[in-house]
């Protein structure tokens, strides 16, 4: 019987339970790592949960006015560095999130970004049009990844996870919505998938094949004309083959508005039982009782959760209690 508070691995990481904390984006006006950032994610993982994911960290310079943390220069590595210093000092795994936000930004007084997305289509959520990439862009964003990894392997985090879900640049291209290329990026699923694989290869061949990369990827969007099931299926087999070290499974442009619990499943479920990565479940988990007969009746092995860490600051301590642990 699997419990929730067994001590694994994911590939060489040791987690000292099933609970990952999954990406809450950090506010700040200057990309920076501040004080008050480094305490919260200090008091997370004082309470001994498994793995904390960074919120979104970007890697483009180009993007730096938006206020959440970045690693697109090295200036910006003696900040990541406590943060990591902060949470590994309580034996908790901590995974920085990279991200390129694109046209899911905002509209309005943003300095002028240019917002850069697979072509150029209204944004459904913020309503930003963004200019479609040139094959030269799109080589150079991987590059920025890949950059942004070596930076975050430098500042001592333990692995990254791109951020392919939620409507950020990395799943539009996945989404015939937002894709309406007609290079080798756009059309059949494997033209689609190939923006994330290529960004994947690239950090990998950056930070060397030894250094944990996890993928956070959208099970479903949500939205007329958005990834199917064999879009999503296609895409964790082709990145379990390739070697990533776990599958996040969350979905659509706002998962926290969907309300019945542990939303994505069903999918999480085909996934892990169709390959042999960890997979993490992750929206809508609360209660003990649910993820333990999930633990137990399916192969997911791991449980994403963000907004029961924001509202409950004693959530490990209460699970814990609950798993007689
Ligand atoms: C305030 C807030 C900020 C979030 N920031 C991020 C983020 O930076 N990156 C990300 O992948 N997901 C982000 N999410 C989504 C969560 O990681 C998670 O997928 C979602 O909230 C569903 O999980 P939950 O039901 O446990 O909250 C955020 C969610 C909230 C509520």
């Amino acid at each position: 019987m699997k419990k929730l508070f067994d001590l694994t691995r994911i590939g060489s990481l040791s987690l000292q339970n099933r609970i990952i904390r999954s990406a809450v984006t950090d506010r700040t006006f200057d990309g920076y790592i501040s004080d008050s950032i480094i305490n919260n994610y200090e008091q997370t993982a004082s309470g001994g949960v498994g793995a904390i994911v960074t919120g979104t960290t970007l890697v483009d310079g180009e993007e730096k006015l938006l206020p959440v943390t970045a690693l697109c220069s090295d200036s910006f590595i003696p900040g990541h560095k406590r943060l990591a210093e902060a949470v590994r000092k309580h034996g908790v795994t901590i995974i920085s999130q990279l991200a390129y936000i694109g046209s899911y930004t905002a509209t309005g007084d943003n300095g002028g970004l240019v917002t850069l997305a697979p072509s150029s289509v209204p944004n459904i959520v913020t309503g930003t049009l963004a200019r479609e990439m040139r094959a030269g862009e799109i080589k150079l964003l991987q590059k920025r990844f890949a950059d942004a990894a070596v930076r975050a392997k430098e500042a001592g985090y333990c692995g990254v996870q791109l951020h392919c879900a939620h409507g950020l640049l990395l799943s539009q291209f996945m989404t015939p919505h937002y894709n309406h290329r007609n290079d080798e990026y756009g059309g059949p699923v494997e033209n689609r998938a190939r923006m994330i694989t290529e960004t994947y290869s690239a950090v990998r061949r950056a930070t060397g094949y030894d250094f944990p990369v996890w993928v956070k990827i959208n099970s479903s969007d949500g939205i007329e004309n958005g990834v199917t099931e064999d879009d999503v299926y296609y895409l964790a087999k082709t990145l379990a083959s390739m070697g990533v070290d776990a599958i996040e499974v969350s979905g659509n442009w706002t998962p926290y508005l969907l309300k019945s619990g542990a939303y994505f499943k069903a999918a999480a479920e085909f996934i892990a039982n169709e390959n042999s990565v960890p997979v993490i479940l992750t929206g809508g988990n609360r209660k003990f009782h649910e993820m333990d007969a999930i633990l137990n009746e399916t192969k997911i092995g791991y449980f994403g959760m963000a907004r029961p860490f924001i509202r409950e600051p004693g959530l490990m301590e209460r699970l814990r209690r609950e798993a007689g642990a």
